[in-house]
């Protein structure tokens, strides 16, 4: 089983890196080959809309998106990890999640996506305690992953961490990225 964590703060070793590398370990050590991008490492320009994905289901921007479209093809489980930034995702992420249109194209206008059976998760990790802080970022991951042929199957949100390795001292948040991770390489998410 591939399991492909995509990471998208910009802080090595901040919070989401280290939740995301907890959540990978616990995949692991189920067996899975797991994957982790840094998406800030990445020159993946944002959507320009010339909409030439509409005549094959590619895009016509040639970055680093090209080495990405296969890898989301091919995991089995996806994970997704973020802070919030201004109540979404970053949006060096949101880049990337707009760059899959020509996957969106090829299920919705194409009909060429192959049926799947694939899972994926949400790891965010945010400052502040309000109730809707993680909507926004919830509903464009849930979007996004319909769009590919994933299921949203579980999640992992983090309120009231802000400085860089913060989520060391909360309580249970290292441990239960652990047990995310391992239970979606288990497929036992709910
Ligand atoms: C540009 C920017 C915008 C942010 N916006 C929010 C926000 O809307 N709500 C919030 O609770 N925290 C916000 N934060 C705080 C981060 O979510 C928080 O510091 C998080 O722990 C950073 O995670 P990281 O170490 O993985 O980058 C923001 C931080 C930055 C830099």
């Amino acid at each position: 089983m591939k399991v492909l964590g995509i990471m998208g703060s910009p802080r090595i070793k901040g919070n989401t890196d280290l939740l995301l590398d907890e959540a990978l370990k616990g995949a692991k050590s189920q067996g899975a080959h797991v994957e982790k991008v840094i998406v800030d490492k990445l020159n993946i320009s944002p959507c320009r809309e010339y909409y030439g994905c509409l005549k094959d289901g590619n895009c016509v921007i040639r970055d680093d998106m090209d080495s990405i479209y296969p890898k989301l093809l091919e995991a089995d489980r996806l994970i997704i990890a973020s802070p919030i930034f201004f109540y979404g995702l970053t949006s060096q992420l949101k880049a990337l999640i707009d760059r899959s249109q020509p996957l969106w194209v090829r299920k919705y206008i194409l009909k060429n996506l192959p049926e799947s059976a694939r899972k994926g998760v949400l790891i965010c990790v945010g400052a502040t305690k309000g109730e809707k802080l993680f909507c926004g970022a919830i509903l464009t991951v849930k979007y996004f992953f319909k769009s590919i042929g994933v299921e949203y199957s579980d999640e992992l949100l983090i309120r009231g961490v802000d400085k860089k390795d913060e989520i060391k001292e909360h309580p249970s948040a290292l441990k239960e990225a652990y047990e995310l991770g391992r239970r979606l390489a288990q497929g036992e998410s709910h």
